[in-house]
């Protein structure tokens, strides 16, 4: 399955690579883009750090983590970072920043239909959730517009900016997700209704 390629009408998921550490420190280093994210502005030094687990996870076995580069369709260049982590029960959890250029054009809500496409239909799991920083409504009305449903609070979730915050978290599970149309999962075969076991 590695490696992956996903594609949407507007954006495509692809692995990372190496070079792709410049674009992702224009997010991770932007304080407008993490202001709600559960780390404060990452340093170059850090995003290589990332990029190099990212490209290393896509060879783990048995993979558990698809972090991958968000491009436009057609294009190369990273605008944004999505990540999927199974966890057991046929589920995982999902995070996903775009580069600010991109906000405000329905690219948000494709990427986390990428990541439900992946999820339901290449990993065949159950249930995908996603948590967010109480004030990022952005995100919030991100989850609900590709289908996810609010299911409560975990308090003290995350310790940031000095102090511990909650976090609002949402799921979807497999029946309930509603693909868009021009989603494309590639060669991977679907394992939608499979059993990947855990
Ligand atoms: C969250 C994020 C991915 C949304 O991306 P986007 O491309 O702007 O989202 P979309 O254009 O698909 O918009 C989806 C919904 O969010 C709403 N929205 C987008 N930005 C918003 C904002 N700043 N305030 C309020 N609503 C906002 C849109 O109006 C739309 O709602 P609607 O369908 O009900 O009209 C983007 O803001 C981002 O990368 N933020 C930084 C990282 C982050 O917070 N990630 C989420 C972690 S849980």
């Amino acid at each position: 399955m590695t490696p992956l390629r996903l594609t949407g009408p507007q954006l495509e998921l692809r692995e990372v690579e190496p070079a792709d550490a410049e674009a992702l420190l224009a997010i991770y280093g932007d304080p407008e883009a993490t202001r709600h994210l559960s780390f404060e502005p990452r340093t170059r030094k850090q995003v290589e750090a990332i990029t190099a687990r990212s490209v290393e996870s896509a060879h783990a076995t048995p993979r558990t983590e698809y972090c991958l580069a968000v491009t436009r369709r057609g294009e190369h260049r990273l605008i944004g970072y999505a990540r999927l982590a199974t966890e057991p029960q046929q589920a995982a959890t999902i995070g996903f920043a775009l580069h600010p250029t991109a906000w405000g054009r329905g690219l948000g809500t494709e990427t986390v239909h990428l990541l439900c496409a992946l999820g339901f239909d290449v990993l065949g799991l159950h249930r995908i959730w996603a948590a967010r920083a109480p004030l990022n409504e952005a995100s919030a009305r991100t989850l609900l517009r590709a289908g996810m449903t609010e299911d409560g609070r975990i308090r003290d979730h995350v310790f940031v900016h000095g102090a511990w915050r909650d976090s609002i978290t949402y799921s979807i599970l497999e029946h309930e997700w509603v693909p868009i149309d021009g989603l494309d999962t590639g060669a991977a075969e679907s394992g939608r209704g499979g059993n990947p076991g855990g």
